[in-house]
């Protein structure tokens, strides 16, 4: 794997990134519910936290205690790492204000006191959700997202998506905002028998990547993306 990238995690996926992410980018992971977002974020943190980096993970839907039993269950015993190179923060998604000064004000400035090199936000969408109407989302997102670049750690937003479109996120931003672009989906079958989860990568700004749709299976302990197998 190229030591320039900063790897996914995932077998197969980091093949269709060119080796990895782009340190310092942003990459957004957009599905609907049971693609997987939680469990591809998680491998990314684990895969930082295994090479003894510093990593957040900011969950506005599960619990802190939720992340730590589904880690367990995928064989990964985070408690010795925990508060000291992962950190994980447990956002109220009901709360804006609350939401907003923690992700706006907290984030960059833990970010710098922890040194850490990823960072999660899982999902992003809860907090998009937040905002009153589409131009302050549209101001704040961008805003919030410039910032974060300054920080020069690698950034994973994951986002349901639009109930009308399974190719866009929920407010159709982040997929703008982010630099990788994974999309997450369910394939059904022409006679709609089988049901089959398949990914592309939509965009990867600077840098060559696959284009095609892989299909990917969740185990209990593992994520692989068949980047060799076709879907179609
Ligand atoms: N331990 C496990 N063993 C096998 N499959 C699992 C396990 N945990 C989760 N999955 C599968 O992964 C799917 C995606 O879960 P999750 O990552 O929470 O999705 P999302 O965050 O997109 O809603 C689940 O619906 C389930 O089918
Ligand atoms: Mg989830």
């Amino acid at each position: 794997m190229s030591k320039e990238r900063v790897n996914f995690g995932i077998i197969g996926l980091d093949d269709m990134l060119g080796g990895g992410l782009i340190p310092g980018s942003i990459c957004a992971i957009i599905g609907t519910y049971g693609t997987g977002k939680t469990t591809f974020s998680l491998e990314f943190i684990w895969d930082g936290l295994k090479k003894g980096e510093h990593v957040i993970y900011i969950s506005l839907e599960e619990r802190e205690d939720r992340i730590l039993w589904y880690m367990k269950q995928k064989g990964w015993d985070a408690a010795p790492y925990l508060d000291t190179s992962l950190f994980v923060i447990k956002l109220d998604p009901t709360d804006f204000n609350l939401a907003n000064n923690r992700i706006k004000n907290e984030l960059p400035s833990l970010i710098s006191e922890v040194k850490a090199s990823r960072v999660v936000i899982d999902p992003i969408s809860l907090f998009e959700d937040l905002f009153e109407n589409d131009a302050d989302r549209r101001r704040e997102m961008f805003r919030f997202v410039e910032g974060l670049r300054d920080k020069k750690c690698t950034i994973m937003m994951t986002s349901e998506t639009d109930p009308d479109n399974v190719f866009s996120s929920r407010h159709s931003l982040i997929e703008y905002l982010a630099d990788t672009v994974v999309l997450l989906r369910y394939v059904r079958s022409s006679d709609l028998t089988d049901v089959h989860l398949a990914l592309e990568v939509v965009k990867m700004r600077m840098s060559a990547h696959s284009r095609e749709i892989k299909p990917y299976e969740i185990e209990q302990t593992q994520v692989t993306v068949y980047s060799e197998a076709n879907v179609f």
